[in-house]
């Protein structure tokens, strides 16, 4: 039920922040532990590479989740999109770990993939919010979000509980392999969950960013580098659907290897700056376009922030700059399609769950 609210996709929105906190408390045992399945743990600690398969927003949480297991855990990821895998199969390494990201656990694409990786006999981990669902029952392991059912077509809660879920998973697996870690998820999850209900209460200020910028375009820009890259690819596709804006993300310095002709007077381009070792760099791109034309509008993070930027997230630890960082484009899709009195909750087009390849 939606109760006061005007749409689920709003109120699951709003959601996001008590999420996260259910998941730290669903993923944590007595003694403040990471709670976690041996089985799962076991097989993370055995795998030579781990092969992430998704589709839409769920792969956009498993190129975040990549950076978690890489850079935590030490283990090698790719990640696929499961319509473009099967037909077009990697080479695999000797001992492969498939690791499906579904909210629905429902997605033909990723289902074909588990068949076909079951035949070859390797082993499947499925993260999915519906326990009972296909791809958690045939895969190995499961390990469920707990978002609570998602009912707008565009997914919100999802994604940033696959990225939580992520982060636990990829710190047990370091702290299972015996790797010496600063980074403690659960306390860095808590406070990315304040930043998130922060942000959820500041809602006029993001609708009126989407009247400002976005009132009559019919395209859109999301620049940024490293996870910000991802996030903006995912601000896009929510943008897009949603609206039906066309919206594409890119890597901040791949823009002037073409698609920077796209830019005219006035197109709106929406950049991230929340990562401090490609902060200049980005905000050099910001200059690029702008000195084209562009409408530009900055979203950065405390600290890193300067003067000019549209909207400032709080403080989170650099890794979880997505899970904070997403509100404001979840926010900014949600207004921009309103304004146009688009179908927010029911895209044309589009179902909540992809059940044929
Ligand atoms: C976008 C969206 C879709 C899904 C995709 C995968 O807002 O909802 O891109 O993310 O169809 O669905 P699941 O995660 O259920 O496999």
């Amino acid at each position: 039920e939606k109760g006061t609210y005007p749409h689920f996709m709003l109120k699951e929105i709003d959601e996001q922040p008590f999420v996260i906190r259910k998941i730290i408390q669903e993923y944590k045992n007595e003694n403040d532990e990471i709670k976690l399945d041996l089985d799962i743990r076991q097989a993370m600690k055995n795998c030579d590479r781990i092969y992430i398969i998704a589709a839409g927003t769920s792969y956009h949480a498993g190129l975040l989740g990549k950076q978690f297991i890489e850079k935590l855990a030490n283990i090698p990821v790719e990640v696929h999109v499961a319509s473009e895998f099967s037909y077009n199969m990697p080479l695999l390494s000797e001992k492969p770990l498939f690791l499906f990201i579904s909210q629905s656990g429902e997605t033909a694409d990723s289902r074909s993939v588990l068949v076909q990786i079951k035949e070859l006999g390797h082993p499947a981990l499925t993260l999915t919010n519906v326990p009972g669902s296909t791809l958690s029952r045939e895969a190995n392991y499961t390990m469920h979000l707990h978002a609570g059912p998602e009912i707008a077509v565009a997914s919100t809660k999802a994604y940033t509980a696959q990225m939580a879920v992520l982060a636990i998973l990829a710190v047990d697996t370091a702290r299972a392999k015996g790797l010496e870690l600063e980074f403690d998820p659960m306390q860095e999850l808590g406070i990315a969950a304040n930043a998130m209900e922060a942000l959820t209460d500041q809602k006029e200020e993001l609708e009126e960013l989407a009247r400002e910028y976005l009132p009559t375009t019919r395209n859109c820009f999301f620049i940024g580098r490293s996870v910000d890259h991802y996030v903006g690819l995912e601000g896009s596709l929510k943008l897009k659907e949603i609206s039906y804006i066309q919206a594409e993300g890119f890597a901040g310095g791949e823009l002037k290897h073409g698609t920077i002709a796209l830019i005219e007077d006035g197109t709106p381009v929406i950049a991230l700056a929340t990562q401090e070792n490609v902060n200049y760099s980005i905000r050099g791109n910001v200059q690029e376009v702008e000195a084209r034309g562009a409408n530009s509008l900055i979203i950065s993070m405390k600290g890193l922030d300067k003067e000019g930027d549209a909207f400032v997230i709080p403080y989170v630890h650099h890794l979880l700059t997505p899970l904070v960082s997403v509100i404001p484009l979840q926010l900014i899709s949600y207004y921009a399609a309103l304004h146009r009195d688009c179908d927010v909750d029911k895209p044309r087009n589009l179902a909540k769950s992809v059940t044929v390849e």
